[in-house]
């Protein structure tokens, strides 16, 4: 049996690298090693690939030869084993179909409005002249688009907790030092309301608490007639005719609130600071027909004119070029082979474990000259496969919200821009850090803001 070429290093020396230079990490194997490589001495090693035709044949294959795994342990803890993330076959395409359409089509444009007003509200609470933090900030939009989205409720206490509970749910693993605690499980122990693992805990069970207290109240009213997605899969029957369980919806539906605006408000953090790193790219922005000033303010009566925002070409290439350099998240969820598998001129046993390298690929120099250079211009002068850039990943498993993520930056980047001109506080150029399972701008990343003219 021939394998790709195998790294040795230690695993916990691999896993510090892994934790703490999150992205050297990947590219020092990429130089070494090339398109392929493995790690662990067995024959059912875990892989990292980076080559489009390879990561074509996984991803399209990935229904028929393997299961899907997502970093199973802590997620599992976080989310629930009911989470769409852990559901495989069947199961999984079925809640899948069940979960698209708030995403897709005339309810994804329903959103815009929200968007857009969410946006206007944060921002207009800036003080200009001041420096914010650009995270917290794109945090608090992405949070309550997603909120609203899920339950259809903006308003009231139970709200107001959730958000503030989720916040500090997931901040407890913003600093690589905590995040640690989610590679290591023997560091996840309760050790009490102050340790880390502890407290982590104890928010996990209040934010159960009150999204059980939501689904019950729900099931007591007569009807339910909201768009929100917590209605559609309360009204949603298994094929023997049941519905989904408290528990079930419970975990479902966090998985949307987490996986939806975390990744999210990242990525926008990294738009404002590539846009103002770049001032050609702004200049460019501001320019030619893309973001004018506040008197050209979209008409809230009419959603064709936000629906405007998100056909701007420029805007949308510079929402890629964002999403290339640093992907949120660097490769895709696993994927376990169940069958034999020839790949590469490599042949792989079952049980073998597949990480396409998003953050890889998207570095590759002949698929993009001049790789660390920020080019929007790039998405404008050709087109890629979805096995050269994908960021949302792919296959069975491409990400569901795709397209509400990409709606979103465009048009809180659109707001943000029309009412305020904004600057770095410093130039040193900015590194990307490890936050939980994702790599992220670092938390202390602030901008200033003044009024546009
Ligand atoms: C810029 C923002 C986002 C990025 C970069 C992103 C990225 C990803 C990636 C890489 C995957 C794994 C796909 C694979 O393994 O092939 C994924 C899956 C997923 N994402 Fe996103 N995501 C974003 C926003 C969102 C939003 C807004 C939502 C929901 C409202 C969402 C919900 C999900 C779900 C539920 C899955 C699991 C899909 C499945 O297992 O079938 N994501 N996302």
């Amino acid at each position: 049996m021939t394998l790709p070429p195998t790294i040795s290093t230690p695993r916990f020396l691999r896993l510090f690298k892994f934790i703490f230079y999150p992205l050297d990490y990947l590219e020092d194997y990429y130089q070494k090693y090339g398109d392929i490589f493995a790690f662990g001495q067995s024959e059912t090693p875990f892989i990292y690939i980076s080559n489009p035709k390879g990561i074509q044949e996984i991803l399209t294959k990935d229904k028929t030869h393997f299961k899907t795994g997502a970093a199973a342990g802590f997620l599992s803890t976080l989310l629930g084993n009911n989470s769409l993330l852990f559901l495989q076959g069947e199961k999984h395409q079925r809640e899948r179909k069940l979960l698209t359409p708030p995403f897709h089509g005339e309810r994804l444009q329903s959103y815009a409005k929200l968007i857009y007003c969410i946006s206007d509200e944060v921002t207009e609470k800036l003080e200009i002249n001041r420096a914010f933090n650009v995270r917290e900030v794109m945090q608090e939009i992405t949070l309550k688009v997603i909120l609203q989205a899920v339950f259809g409720i903006a308003e009231g206490e139970r709200y107001q907790q959730l958000k503030d509970l989720l916040k500090s749910w997931l901040s407890l693993f913003e600093d690589p030092i905590n995040a640690a605690i989610i590679f290591f499980p023997f560091l996840q122990k309760d050790w009490g309301n102050w340790s880390p693992w502890g407290r982590f805990l104890r928010i996990k069970s209040e934010i159960k608490q009150l999204i059980f207290t939501e689904i019950k109240e729900r099931r007591q009213q007569e009807n339910y007639t909201g768009k929100d997605i917590l209605t559609l899969l309360m009204l949603a029957k298994d094929e023997a005719g049941n519905p989904m369980s408290d528990q079930e919806l419970h975990d479902e539906l966090l998985t949307l609130l987490i996986a939806g605006h975390e990744t999210t408000a990242s990525s926008l953090t990294w738009a404002l600071y590539w846009i103002h790193y770049c001032p050609e790219v702004e200049e460019k922005l501001r320019t030619a027909k893309q973001i004018s000033s506040r008197s050209h303010l979209p008409n809230l009566d009419n959603n064709s004119d936000l629906l405007e925002i998100i056909k701007l070409s420029y805007l949308d290439a510079v929402c890629s070029e964002t999403l290339r350099i640093y992907p949120v998240i660097v490769a895709t969820f696993l994927r376990i082979l169940q069958t034999p598998l020839e790949l590469m001129g490599y042949q792989f046993k079952p049980g073998t474990v597949f990480a396409p390298a998003i953050y890889l690929v998207h570095h590759r120099e002949d698929i993009y000259p001049n790789p660390k250079q920020f080019r929007p211009e790039r998405f404008l002068e050709r087109q890629f496969s979805p096995y050269e850039y994908l960021p949302f990943g792919g296959g069975s498993r491409r990400c569901i919200g795709m397209e509400l993520a990409k709606m979103e930056m465009k048009i809180v980047l659109f707001t943000i821009l029309s009412k305020y001109q904004l600057q770095l506080c410093s130039s040193r150029p900015l590194k990307p850090v490890r936050r939980g399972l994702t790599v992220a701008p670092p938390n202390s990343f602030k901008m200033i803001l003044s009024q546009n003219s």
